[in-house]
């Protein structure tokens, strides 16, 4: 038993860029390249769909710790992506959002960011949120400041903290819960992304590697969303039954 519904939110860790490129003898930095021309892909398998948001964990707070070199040439490629894909982005009325840590973000992303933006901000196809400088446990201690904060500036009092509210002061606020998980190149881990907002999120794991993943691809994952059973910890009728 299913309910057949389409997601609303699709999230995707877009994972396997540097294992994509290393094994065609190519530089890591060539593969998160190769990484960014997929996303165009994802964009287009939600279109065909109408489905409404796509988040894409494109960066993690984590992953400051790689090697300079390759640190600094996604900071390069996120500025060349929104250069290189603005006029598409338009074309195709998605408009861009940005969830991260902006405090200890690159100044020139951060500027680049708030330009694709204010650029794209009338567009109502397809809400397309770059998680980027982000984890969620930086996220959750950043809401919990601002909470807290709050709570003595008497804007609220602790009586009001529910999780409604702790979702309001999340980077996500003006986002649903994703209904699934994508994960590419086979990690079956979650690395940080979205911890309270996938609390009943599907999960979906495919081996393929990022810079491969077609809208074929997504076309498939969401027909295996369809024929999941949501029960948000409930119980079925089907298996009420079988208790009597
Ligand atoms: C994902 O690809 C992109 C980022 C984390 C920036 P990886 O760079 O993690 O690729 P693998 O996992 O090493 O193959
Ligand atoms: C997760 O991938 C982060 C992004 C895709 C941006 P990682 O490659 O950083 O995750 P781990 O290290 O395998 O957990
Ligand atoms: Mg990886």
């Amino acid at each position: 038993m299913n309910d057949k519904s389409l997601p609303k939110h699709i999230a995707i860790i877009m994972d396997g860029n540097g294992r994509w490129a290393t094994m065609r003898g190519e530089s890591r930095s060539y593969g998160h390249f190769k990484g960014t021309e997929a996303v165009d892909e994802a964009i287009q398998g939600c279109l065909s769909k109408n489905i409404p948001f796509l988040t894409l964990y494109a960066f993690s707070t984590e992953n400051n710790k790689r090697p300079e070199d390759e640190v600094n040439n996604l900071m390069k490629l996120a500025v060349d992506a929104v250069n290189d894909n603005i006029d598409r982005l338009n074309e195709n009325k998605v408009k861009v959002n940005v969830i991260g840590n902006l405090e200890t973000m690159v100044p020139e992303v951060v500027e680049k960011y708030k330009w694709c933006m204010k650029e794209t901000e009338n567009n109502d196809k397809l809400t397309l949120t770059l998680a980027f400088n982000y984890s969620s446990r930086d996220e959750i201690t950043r809401a919990t400041k601002k909470i807290t904060q709050d709570v003595i500036n008497n804007k609220i009092t602790s009586d009001d903290i529910n999780e409604e509210l702790i979702s309001k002061y999340l980077d996500t606020n003006n986002l649903p819960d994703p209904d699934m998980i994508i994960r590419t190149g086979g990690e079956k881990r979650l690395s940080n992304f979205l911890l309270w907002q996938a609390s009943y999120a599907e999960l979906y794991v495919t081996d393929t590697l990022w810079p491969d993943f077609k809208k074929e691809n997504l076309l498939v994952a969401i027909d295996d969303f369809m024929n999941r059973e949501r029960r948000f910890g409930l119980v079925t009728n089907k298996n009420f039954k079988d208790e009597k």
